[in-house]
This record gives C-alpha cells, structure tokens and sequence, in this order.
C-alpha cells in the first residue's frame, strides 16, 4: 500500500523568526499517523523548522538541491549541507524549470544526488496550458519522466522512497486546479509510462504520485477519491494551519479508507 503524503512547499515565504512557530503550529494541528506531512521550507529557514518539529513526526524537506557535493557553485546548496537539517527534497519543480532554466537532464542529476545522499526526492512533472490544450499533456510528462529518469537506478529510487508530483503548470498558485478524472489518468500514465518506457514493471506500483497545483482544504478530497492520487504537494494554502489541517484531516480519512480496503489495519 502506497502511503498518503501532505507535501507543503512554502516556496520563497517565511523568514528564519517566523518558520518555525509556523511549522510548529501546523504540527500540532495536523496529528494523523496514517498521514505522511512534509514541510519543505526556504534553505534559511531549515534549521528553524528542524528544531521546531523535533518529535513530531513531520519530515523537513529542501525545495532543491544541486548535484555536485562541494564546490565553486556560487550561492548553491549541496546535499551534504542539506545533512541533518532536511531529510527531504523537492526536485525540479516547474517554477525552477522556467526561473532557473532546469532541464531534465539536470534534474536527473540532482535525483541521483538526492538519492546516494539519504534525501527523499519529490520530483514535480506537468505540463504548460498549450501543451495540455492542444493534447500534448501526456507526451510531455512521459518526456520529463525519460529525461530525468534515464540513468537513475529503478531498485535505489524505489528504495530511497522516491515520490513524483503531478503539477500541471497551468494550476499552480492561479486557483485553477486539474479535473480529479484527469490528475488521476495522469498519475496512471505516469506509472504506465514508469512501467512500459522506462521498463520499471511492476516497480512502478509502489511509487507514490501526489498532485499539486491549487490544492485546498475544499478541494483535495475530489483528488484523494482517485485511487492513483497518494497525496498533494501544495504550495500557498500550506502556509494555513486551518487549510493544513484540513488537508491532512482529509487525506487521514482517505488513509483509512484505502487500509480498510485492502484489510489492513490503517
Ligand atoms: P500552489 O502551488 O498550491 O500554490 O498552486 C503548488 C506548488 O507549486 O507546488
């Protein structure tokens, strides 16, 4: 059984003196054991976020990293310094593919990094407006999943927890969210893709495939009723502890429900 992530990307927002009241607070509205939560701050902010959620149960998570250990690289972040201050990672999401000119091939770099180093990657996906209108969507998914994946070793990448977010670009922070029906037949091309194109098989089961893009507490339900959605990486309403709860309050009911389903204690 795939678990059920709640993953907030708080972007470029908290300062070292607010985070980590602010991830405290979210911890303590949030307690759900069957709810995997994730809080990837700013780089600054991660040792404050860190000392805040010691014992409770939320993962820290970076919302990069780069692929080399050490190094000339002005004003980069090594995974090696990420070393006990986040055991997470958000990988190319497509605010750094349009900003800082990310390839896939890149971003593949930074998966093997992540996963040689102990980080869990969270690796964002989606595709731009005109590529979903003119009925692209799928195409360019499975071309970003190749890129970055090609070269990753399947067993490590299954091992390391390896999670993929299905953001359709079109939907992040714009209020628009993907239909539940086509996030979800998103996230079966995705692992149909990670089956067939990259020969996974039935490796590709295992991986969690969370969608974001507008995601709130009155909307992640319709998601979470598909049976391919694991979760939501969510961006502005993560910054709400009553949006928080609520989100986490939602993907617990669904946690249950899916154990139930398959018999298992939740
Ligand atoms: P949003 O951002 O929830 O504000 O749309 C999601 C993301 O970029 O991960």
């Amino acid at each position: 059984m795939r678990p059920l992530i709640i993953a907030a990307n708080w972007k470029m927002n908290t300062t070292p003196a607010d985070a980590g009241e602010l991830a405290a607070t979210i911890a303590a509205r949030t307690e759900e054991p069957t709810v995997t939560r994730v809080i990837c701050p700013p780089y600054v902010c991660l040792a404050a976020v860190r000392d805040a959620l010691v014992g409770k149960n939320v993962g820290v998570g970076a919302q990069n990293v780069h692929h080399e250990l050490a190094g000339a690289y002005t004003g980069e972040v090594s995974a090696s310094q990420l070393n006990g201050l986040a055991t997470w990672v958000i990988l190319g999401h497509s605010e750094r593919r349009r900003d800082q000119f990310e390839s896939d091939a890149l971003i593949g770099k930074k998966l093997a990094r992540a996963i040689s180093s102990g980080l869990r990657p969270i690796l964002c996906v989606g595709e731009l407006l005109d590529e979903r209108e003119s009925g692209r969507a799928v195409e360019v998914v499975a071309t970003q999943l190749r890129g970055a994946l090609a070269g990753n070793d399947v067993d490590a990448l299954i091992g390391g927890g390896f999670v993929i977010a299905y953001e359709p670009v079109w939907a992040i922070g714009t209020g628009r969210t993907a239909s539940a029906a086509d996030a979800a037949a998103m996230a079966e091309a995705i692992r149909a893709a990670l089956a067939a194109d990259l020969g996974w098989g039935k490796a590709a089961d295992a991986v969690p495939v969370l969608y974001g893009g507008s995601v709130t507490s009155a909307n992640i339900a319709e998601f979470l009723a598909e049976h391919s959605i694991d979760g939501g990486l969510v961006g502005g309403a993560s910054l709400k502890p009553d949006e928080m709860a609520g989100m986490v309050a939602s993907a617990a009911v669904v946690a249950k429900a899916r154990a139930a389903a398959e018999g298992k204690p939740a």
